[in-house]
């Protein structure tokens, strides 16, 4: 098939018939709107369908996305199982003595059950070397036309490299992943910084799914959470705000 649904019950309705699989999709929206929780159940919803998920994660650790698909209420065991895998490109951060620490059972116990299912990454030059990786990871597993790649986030980058070169190389993972190999991308990226730059990523982005809080619940101090999706080359959509919130187990559900 050419396009493939999501599984987030929200997109299911903003997206009918899904996204397709040659797209590079961005989530974008302020700090907490929930751009982490959405991609993240992305991720699980393929690996559901036994189809593989890479989890990129640039600001926080392997461990700590592990936590999220279980406090999500998800089942981690089955996403494992399903193909489930984090690229850790924020370990590197960790001292070694601390990287030592004693942790609770609990935990040590996530950390062993993802330990299979993690890659480390060395401190990245720049975005090439996180790409470089996942595509050996996307060819290793044999993911052309299945599976897709979450990226969390790409903000993370202009924090350090000149956006220019970020641009280009998110040019080169988009012709090869998307375009080349069919496996869609989806990264996030917030609002606020760099946001003469975002209109530029737009420019070439396959999709843009925007995300909010209620502008009308703002005005009386409450922080509802909306999507809408902007832009889906090749697919029917709707672009109306639709409020959501996540439901343990559920996922991003309208309200
Ligand atoms: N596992 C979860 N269970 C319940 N609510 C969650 C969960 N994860 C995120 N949320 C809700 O979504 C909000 C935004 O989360 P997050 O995805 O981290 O946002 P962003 O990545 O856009 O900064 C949180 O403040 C919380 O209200
Ligand atoms: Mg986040």
């Amino acid at each position: 098939m050419h396009a493939v649904k999501l599984g987030v019950p929200v997109l299911d309705e903003l997206l009918p018939e899904g996204v397709l699989r040659s797209s590079l999709i961005s989530v974008q929206g302020e700090p907490g709107t929930g751009k982490s929780a959405i991609v993240a159940e992305v991720a699980y919803r393929f690996t559901q369908r036994g189809e593989p998920a890479i989890m990129v994660c640039m600001e926080d650790t392997a461990l700590s996305a592990a936590q999220r698909i279980l406090t999500l209420g998800f089942d981690l065991t089955k996403a494992l199982e399903g193909g489930l895998v984090f690229l850790d490109c924020f370990s590197y951060r960790i001292e070694e003595r601390i990287r030592r620490a004693r942790l609770s059972p609990s935990v040590s116990r996530l950390r062993e059950a993802i330990s299979g299912s993690t890659v480390y990454i060395g401190k990245p030059r720049g975005p090439e070397d996180v790409w470089r990786a996942v595509l050996m990871e996307v060819e290793s597993r044999g993911v052309a036309e299945r599976g897709a790649v979450v990226l969390d986030s790409i903000t993370e980058f202009l924090t350090r490299v000149d956006p220019v070169v970020l641009l280009e190389s998110m040019k080169e993972l988009r012709a090869d992943l998307c375009k080349g190999l069919m496996v869609p991308v989806f990264y996030t990226m917030h609002f606020g910084v760099f946001d003469e730059y975002r209109s530029i990523m737009e420019c070439f982005t396959d999709g843009i799914i925007d995300l909010r809080f209620d502008p009308k619940g703002m005005k009386m101090g409450i922080l509802a959470k909306q999507v809408r999706v902007r832009r889906m080359s090749g697919v029917r959509h709707l672009t109306k705000w639709v409020s959501f919130e996540i439901v343990r187990g559920e996922g991003a559900v309208k309200v």
